[in-house]
Order: structure tokens, then C-alpha cells, then sequence
């Protein structure tokens, strides 16, 4: 189940109505998969690319239909993935992307931060089961929680579109990446949000 939070209010969501309906209000969209309905029986987060692309094929071919995605991948990290800070900090600064980024976990969780241009910045910690869908422009920043771990299908309009492109404002710099949901570690020290 993801957690939102609005650190400038000091407030949590953590039920899935209320945090889709605060990300719809923002342009983003964002659900809850059910086994039942949009998994097939054979999917697990250990499966192979292939099969879980097929597992999820009828959410996927939804998505495509919507949005007009045409290629589909699994991005699978890990703690001891190669790379993995080097690949973690073309993310965790603001940036914005050319065409939207659409990741269904099926593994691990991750922190989305989102820079909405009229209101204040969130964060929204994604797990497995949960879709979400940041329209491109959307100003945005991505980090892992502790557990370093994530895997999530990514559907593409062009590979191409998906290069980050930077804000270089810094405003990244005043959120602590610290995820809530079931991998929340409390941070060492007094605790402020945002970080001043
Ligand atoms: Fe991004």
C-alpha cells in the first residue's frame, strides 16, 4: 500500500481512495492492482521479465491503449545491482521527462517526490501492487528506500522521451528521502520537513 505524504502540512495519506484521489486532483493517476482482476495466477515478483510482462498483460495492453504506450520492460535493482548510486543520482534531482513515466511495482518500493506548479511538494512511496502514472512534465524526483530494492514494469511512448531533464533548482535537496511505508527506518536525530 503506497503513503503519501505533504510535508509542508505535516499530513500522511495511507489508504488508497484518499491518495488517488489527491493524485487525480494533481494530474496523476494511480491504482491499486487486485490479483483477481489484473494479474494472472502465474505472476510472482521472482518471475522472469517475459513472464511477468504476461502475467500483467491485460493491464498492460489497457495502459497501452490509454496512453498510447507501445514497448514495455522490467527494470529489476537491487542492493548489489552494478552502478546502482551512480544510476540512483540521474534520478533524485528534480527533473522532468518528455513523455510520461508509468511504473507498476511488482517488487520492492520506491519514493517518488513531485514538484506540482501550484502547490506544495509530495512525496509518494510506491510498493508492490501499486500502479502510478507521472504525465510528462510532471517536475519530479525518484529515490530507493533502504531495502534498495525495486522492480517495476515500465511502459515507454519512446525509450527516447524518457531522458531526465533537469530543473537543477536544488529543491530536492530540501526533502529527506525517507520512505514511511513497511521499509520506514526513522531517521537518526531531530526530524524536520522539509530539511531547512
Ligand atoms: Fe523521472
Amino acid at each position: 500500500m503506497a503513503v503519501l505524504r505533504i510535508p509542508e502540512e505535516d499530513r500522511t495519506l495511507r489508504d488508497a481512495p484518499s491518495i488517488g484521489r489527491y493524485l487525480a486532483e494533481r494530474g496523476i493517476d494511480y491504482e491499486r492492482l487486485t490479483p483477481e482482476t489484473d494479474v494472472s495466477a502465474d505472476a510472482s515478483p521472482d518471475a522472469s521479465p517475459d513472464a511477468l510482462l504476461a502475467a500483467y498483460a491485460r493491464k498492460i495492453d489497457e495502459l497501452k491503449a490509454k496512453g498510447g504506450y507501445v514497448t514495455a520492460d522490467v527494470i529489476d535493482v537491487r542492493p548489489e545491482t552494478p552502478g546502482l548510486e551512480a544510476m540512483l543520482a540521474k534520478f533524485n534531482c528534480e527533473h522532468w521527462h518528455d513523455e510520461d513515466e508509468v511504473r507498476l511495482i511488482v517488487d520492492g518500493r520506491g519514493l517518488f517526490h513531485v514538484h506540482p506548479a501550484d502547490g506544495p511538494v509530495f512525496a509518494i512511496e510506491v510498493e508492490s501492487g501499486d500502479l502510478i502514472r507521472v504525465p510528462k512534465g510532471t517536475r519530479h524526483w525518484f529515490d530507493l528506500c533502504v531495502d534498495r530494492r525495486i522492480r517495476a514494469i515500465r511502459l515507454f511512448q519512446d525509450p527516447s522521451g524518457w531522458t531526465p531533464r533537469y530543473t537543477q533548482t536544488g529543491i530536492d535537496r530540501q526533502f529527506q528521502p525517507v520512505c514511511f511505508g513497511a521499509a520506514f527506518i526513522p531517521p537518526k536525530g531531530p526530524t524536520k520537513w522539509p530539511v531547512s
